[in-house]
């Protein structure tokens, strides 16, 4: 999963609520399954009473939903529990709580932090929030972390943010057991909902105005619907025709199950977006090896080259990890390398960060923390180049379908949305297109993260050529 900026309380498409209700804020750390998340959090406790504070200074409870995946996360999590305190202070009555990996990893651990924590929820465990929190309201602290084999929310309705781009999650947990990631410890065995309940979800998100859903799961690979054994492609494709005009995306997945299917059902359907985020890790053969990855470089580049093949203007991406225990500069180059053969669109890059309970945790962290940065400087370095050459190269010129999100975060005059190929796109403010217009814009420019063009005309289905303009704000 990538990783994300801090999301505060997210606004919700539902009435505010009753005054005198119970008011919770939210803040959301980590990657797009923790977001879906907080969402499925703010649907519990809604339905339980509770509106959703948009500051923590009107908030009853402050609940913050954590990642564990790398050190770095944690430390954010902690530091931003320094500055509760003083919510806390002004408000004695007010309820912290620590939801997610982070909760699920140091569970006790985190009771009673600075004398300010005192709920901590695992990923599985939401269900019980509502009654945690009136214990939590009558001075008791409340601790749930227990994994489960069969949770999946399928009956929750996430309170989702207003806007046009949905976050469903398909599946949790994670079977694989990469040698260096916690996710298996703290999201707990795969498990997946079932491809009816799916499909409705998108049907609704699409009767209620969204244009985009992107399906989520630590290895979105390993759908299977629990009753029928319908795949992923077989899911993909449901998504794809039950909402012909849906954009439907989908992350993570795992280069060792990107079949055949999958890439086939991908072309087949014009409305499943052409991007791909497919982590690799390293361009080492060895350091594969040792991450239990379970696949070889050759392997990889197989994978890509049959993508390229039957999609060849797919957008890839990828996760590489710098500084792996034993990583030699051999490795390192090999990295390297691998990008240059690969070329990919984009790239989220990581020093390595041990967690214990991992197997790799036992192999130490032997890579000099100087050598790891230099190294992770250098994959940077290297990738950004190549997105730079690539939006040069062969997006100027171009003409993309692409879905309009609103204005432009850095100038609201210019207005911004995304490829189907997942790339955002600045253009200018157009008096025909609303958010959730799909338009053809023309590339004029580009930066190695960002394409700037001007509009050519609006279209009203993913393929239609000759249509009419549209302003659909949903
Ligand atoms: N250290 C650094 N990066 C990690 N990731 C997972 N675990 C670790 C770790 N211990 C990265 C991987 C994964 C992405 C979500 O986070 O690249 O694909
Ligand atoms: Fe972690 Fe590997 Fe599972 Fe991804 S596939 S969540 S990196 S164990």
């Amino acid at each position: 999963m990538l990783e994300l900026p801090v999301i505060s309380s997210p606004e919700t498409s539902t009435p505010r609520p009753r005054s005198g209700a119970r008011q919770v804020y939210i803040e959301t750390y980590g990657c797009q399954m923790n977001l879906n998340d907080s969402e499925i959090v703010l649907g519990i406790l809604h339905a339980n009473g509770y509106g959703v504070a948009e500051h923590p200074e009107e908030a009853d409870v402050i609940l913050l939903n954590t990642c564990a995946v790398r050190e770095h996360a944690e430390q954010r999590v902690l530091e931003r529990l320094n500055h509760l305190k003083f919510y806390k202070r002004r408000k004695p009555e007010l309820v912290i709580g620590i939801l997610g990996c982070m909760a699920e990893r140091l569970r006790s651990r985190l009771l009673n932090r600075k004398q300010l924590v005192e709920l901590v929820v695992g990923p599985d465990e939401y269900r019980k929030l509502p009654q945690l929190l009136e214990q939590a309201f009558a001075g008791e602290q409340g601790i749930a972390v227990r994994l489960s084999r069969v949770e999946t929310y399928d009956d929750i309705e996430p309170l989702r943010t207003e806007g046009i781009s949905a976050w469903i999650s398909i599946m949790r947990g994670c079977d694989k057991f990469c040698t260096f990631c916690i996710v298996p410890f703290t999201r707990g065995r795969e498990r997946s909902r079932p491809l009816n309940s799916i499909v409705a979800e998108v049907q609704r998100l699409w009767a209620r105005g969204f244009r985009e859903v992107t399906l989520l799961g630590q290895n979105v690979n390993s759908y299977r619907d629990p009753t029928t054994g319908a795949d992923f492609a077989d899911l993909l494709a449901a998504c794809a025709q039950s909402a012909p005009l849906m954009r439907i995306r989908y992350l993570t997945s795992h280069p060792r199950d990107m079949s055949d299917k999958l890439i086939d059902t991908m072309a087949a359907y014009p409305n499943i977006c052409k991007y791909i985020h497919l982590p690799v890790q390293s361009g080492s053969n060895r350091i594969l090896a040792l991450m239990n990855r379970g696949y070889t470089v050759e392997q990889y580049l197989e994978r890509i080259e049959r993508i390229r093949s039957v999609m060849p203007n797919c957008a890839l991406s990828t996760d590489i990890i710098a500084g792996f225990c034993t990583e030699t500069e051999e490795d390192h180059q090999a990295t390297l390398e691998l990008l240059r053969t690969v070329r990919y669109d984009g790239a989220y890059m990581f020093k390595y960060s041990p967690r214990e309970g991992t197997k790799a945790w036992k192999w130490g962290d032997d890579v000099p923390e100087e050598v790891k940065l230099r190294r992770l400087n250098e994959i940077i370095a290297l990738q950004q180049q190549i997105s730079y050459e690539i939006n040069q190269q062969r997006e100027i010129g171009q003409v993309h379908e692409v879905l309009v999100e609103g204005p432009s975060k850095r100038n609201p005059e210019q207005w911004q949305g995304r490829t189907d190929t997942n790339k955002m796109v600045i253009f200018p403010k157009h008096p025909s297109f609303g958010v959730g217009s799909l338009i053809l814009v023309r590339i004029t420019a580009a930066t190695s993260a960002t394409l700037f063009g001007e509009v050519v005309r609006g279209i009203d289905s993913p393929t239609a050529a000759e249509a009419l303009p549209t302003a659909t704000e949903p």
